[in-house]
């Protein structure tokens, strides 16, 4: 299966994409992952990418179709794809629906979680992310079982630098203008489900299996 998260930048898409990948055995691809695992370790994609995301812009569509596209070509996206945070444009989602047709595949479904402006700020204060595998917590709603540990592999947790205020406010803004018309576009196809994000993880992890018509 082909997936799509949509969503505003805390909604929750990286958690569920996730834990939708454990019970499906599906790769998750993140876009912003492979650009900060490419900012660690300097790049090409990282240097293009990082002035961008420091300012919570999008980085090009040409740098980012690229470097999605040679993801995709892994042999383990072969049999499907959990996709977050990609496509983010109406020209990245038509590059998506070209990498994929020339494999004679398909997005199956998209799956927009939606969140007040209020519950992603508070979301995103609070987030601690994995400096080795990218796992995210919450101080409140997701702590790690120790302080500044990740569960899964023993990393460091630290905040985004893209996680401040004023950047999440430019994120939230870019959201609105860039990616929020591809609602339309992924509704007028028939593949857009709304998925309710206010809920906790458990609740919304719910809510998808049942929009996809899996058992919990
Ligand atoms: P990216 O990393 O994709 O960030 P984003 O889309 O802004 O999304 P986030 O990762 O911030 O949020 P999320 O929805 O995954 O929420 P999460 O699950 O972590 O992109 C970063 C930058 O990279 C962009 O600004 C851009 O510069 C660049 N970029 C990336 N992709 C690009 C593209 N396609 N084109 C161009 N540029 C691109 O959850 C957030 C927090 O809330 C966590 O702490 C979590 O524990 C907690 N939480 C999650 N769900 C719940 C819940 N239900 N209840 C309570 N807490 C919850």
């Amino acid at each position: 299966m082909n997936l799509v998260l949509l969503g505003p930048p805390g909604a929750g898409k990286g958690t569920q994409a996730a834990l939708l990948s454990q019970r499906l055995g599906t790769p998750h691809v993140a876009s912003g992952n492979l650009f900060r695992e490419a900012m660690e370790k300097g790049t090409e994609w990282g240097k293009k990418a990082q002035s961008y995301m420091e300012g919570g812009a999008l980085v090009p569509d040409q740098v980012t179709n690229a470097m999605i596209e040679e993801r995709l070509k892994e042999p383990d996206c072969a049999k499907g794809v959990i996709l977050d945070g990609f496509p983010r444009t109406i020209e990245q989602a038509r590059a998506l629906e070209g990498i994929l047709a020339e494999r004679g595949k398909k997005i199956e479904r998209v799956l927009l979680i939606r969140v007040s402006e209020d519950t992603l700020i508070e979301r995103l204060s609070g987030r601690r992310t994995c400096r080795r595998c990218q796992a995210n917590y919450h101080l409140l709603f997701n702590p790690p079982q120790k302080e500044g540990v990740c569960d899964r592999c023993g990393g460091d947790l630290y905040q985004r630098f893209d996680d401040k205020e004023e950047t999440v406010r430019r994120r939230v803004r870019v959201y609105t203008e860039e990616t929020a018309p591809l609602i339309d576009y992924y509704r007028h196809q028939g593949l857009l489900t709304e998925i309710d994000g206010e809920q906790g993880i458990e609740g919304v992890r719910r809510r998808i299996l049942s929009a996809l018509s899996l058992s919990p």
